[in-house]
């Protein structure tokens, strides 16, 4: 039996989420870099698609080494995304149209830059007690500092720790050598970041994103990893509940919506995250579900999706968060990954087909569903033919080097960092097919991907049988329809291995969803007497006994 709390069922269960990178979205003044104006010349664009709520990618002062994942002032705007009139008029806008800003608060680490952690480097202790410095062995030297506190891998390659000679003292970097974490052991930390959210709070942001946020919480002593990479010693750490609760109370962001990137998390601790009566998230994002292509666990080396896998995984995930009164939310797509239909659909031979049933199987689940940038339109992996054109992404650049030197050629490390890059999916949001997809009228910062002629949202927002269209109609169905918004769940065992399909219910409404994720007919579900509520292939010529490639269809009865 689920347990659903009716009243944030229905709050979050009407909502849909647009994530803007803001980098790659729309550029106003012809930098060839998007901006904050950007966004606020878009907005019609986003309203007439039916998004209630915009989480905006980091655009505080940075030095950009992960493409402001890397804050260096959290109460400010990066001069090349805009000012604090930018922003302000950008959120007046949003609201008169009924959108809501999500802001994305990077809490985990700052960047090297900022002036805490210039003022640790200086030797100051009440800087030194904001980040997790170790000391080094007596004899260290910049040459020779010895081994690190622990053989803990840095999420983008590496070592997770650096040397610093002035201090003798070594600091942790989970990511970036640029990223050093903070430490919320320490309560003036803390304290710290409530006091950002009530800054933001006051100028009437009424959502957030928390980055990275179960890694906080690190276990006191550092030790070894002698079966992985770290990771167990940081990942849903021994505070991070107790850390959650008085942010959320301290930030007075009780009643916003929230959303925790959850890394490497488990079902358990979600359910923690997101169920109201514990005062932490509203929801979480979680990746087992993008994971079924990782070939034995590993990012970087490619296999086939596991369709089989991708379905335990999305069963797992919704009934049991049903149940534990927890909220997921929803998605295929963010700046860090690949485009979907790219990677689990047939661009090739099915682009239309395999850009609709990925949302579909998604935004018909119970949840919050997001939608990133270009996704509505089925844009697709960046086309590029060289390492060159992989940007900014440091996990990649880094990636390329160290896939060689386990010994890949350089065509073959090239082939992986194609398929996997953050890069492929931060290519400019395709306006029209003028030059550079209308993205800006300067040079792109990142390449623009060649089939923006007909990938664009001119284009497909003149048709009504587009990508974009049949986005728009699964956003209208969610704002419609009760049993999307708050129904239970529950997964149906498909005749074969590569559908997926669950059921709806709320009271008497039952809804089916069935999803043919494979280039193959498959057989279907029985549907007599239901309604045919939204398919990706036009109607009239169903058949309802088979599933045709990379078909989607959705039932009701009432
Ligand atoms: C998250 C962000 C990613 C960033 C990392 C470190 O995973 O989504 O882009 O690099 O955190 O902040
Ligand atoms: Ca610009």
């Amino acid at each position: 039996m689920s347990q659903s709390f009716p009243q944030r069922d229905e709050r979050l269960g009407k909502k849909v989420v647009y994530q803007i990178y803001i980098r790659s979205f729309n550029d106003s003044n012809g930098d060839g870099i998007g901006d904050l104006r950007g966004i606020t010349q878009r907005l019609d664009y986003l309203a007439d698609l039916g998004v209630d709520c915009l989480w905006i990618t980091p655009f505080f002062p940075s030095p950009q080494n992960d493409n402001g994942y890397d804050v260096s002032d959290y109460r400010a705007i990066e001069p090349i995304y805009g000012t604090m009139q930018d922003f302000e008029e950008l959120a007046r806008e949003a609201k008169a149209r009924g959108i809501e800003l999500m802001l994305d608060m990077v809490f985990n680490h700052t960047s090297t830059e900022h002036e805490w952690f210039q003022k640790a480097l200086t030797g100051d202790p009440t800087y030194l007690a904001y980040y997790k410095f170790v000391d080094a062995a007596p004899d260290a030297t910049a040459k020779n500092p010895g081994p690190p506190p622990t053989n803990w891998q840095s999420k983008f390659g590496g070592s997770a720790w650096e040397y610093v000679p002035g201090l003798n003292k070594w600091y942790l970097h989970l990511f970036d050598v640029s990223q050093a974490d903070l430490d919320w052991d320490n309560p003036a930390v803390r304290a710290e970041m409530a006091a950002i959210l009530r800054f933001w709070r006051s100028k009437g942001v009424g959502a957030f994103r928390f980055d990275v946020v179960n890694l906080i919480s690190k276990e006191p002593a550092f030790e070894d990893d002698l079966e992985g990479d770290g990771r167990r010693f940081y990942t849903d750490g021994p505070h991070i509940h107790e850390y959650l609760q008085e942010l959320v109370r301290e930030g007075d962001i009780d009643g916003a919506v929230t959303v925790g990137e959850m890394s490497s998390t488990t079902l358990d601790h979600c359910i923690g995250y997101t169920n109201p009566s514990r005062h932490e998230l509203s929801m979480t994002f979680s990746f087992h579900h993008l994971k079924v292509d990782f070939l034995g666990g590993d990012k970087w080396a490619l296999t086939k999706p596991n369709i089989e896998q991708l379905r335990d995984v999305f069963r797992n995930w919704q009934e049991q968060m049903a149940v534990g009164g927890g909220w997921n939310a929803l998605f295929w797509s963010n700046h860090d990954q690949p485009r979907p239909n790219s990677r689990f659909g047939d661009t090739d031979r099915h682009w239309y087909e395999s850009s609709t049933l990925l949302p579909t199987c998604t935004h018909l689940m119970r949840g919050t569903p997001y939608i990133f940038q270009g996704e509505e339109l089925g844009q697709t992996i960046a086309d590029y033919t060289s390492i060159d054109q992989y940007r900014d992404d440091v996990e990649s650049i880094n990636y390329y080097r160290i896939l060689q030197e386990r010994g890949l050629t350089p065509e073959e490390a090239f082939r992986v960092v194609h398929a996997r890059s953050r890069d492929d999916g931060r290519t400019p949001m395709a306006w029209d097919d003028t030059r550079n997809a209308g993205f800006t009228t300067g040079e792109p910062w990142i390449g623009v991907v060649g089939n923006y002629s007909t990938i664009n949202a001119k284009t497909e927002c003149a048709d009504p049988q587009s990508v974009r269209a049949y986005f728009k109609h699964l956003i209208s169905l969610r704002k419609a329809e009760p049993v999307i918004q708050t129904g239970d769940v529950r997964f149906v065992d498909a005749p074969i291995g590569k559908v997926i399909a669950y059921e709806r219910t709320l009271g008497n409404v039952r809804l089916l969803v069935q999803c043919n994720f494979s280039g193959n007919r498959q057989p279907a579900l029985p549907t007599e007497g239901g309604e045919l509520l939204i398919g990706n292939y036009p109607a009239n010529a169903t058949d309802v006994s088979t599933l045709r490639p990379w078909e989607a269809r959705a039932y009701i009865w009432r």
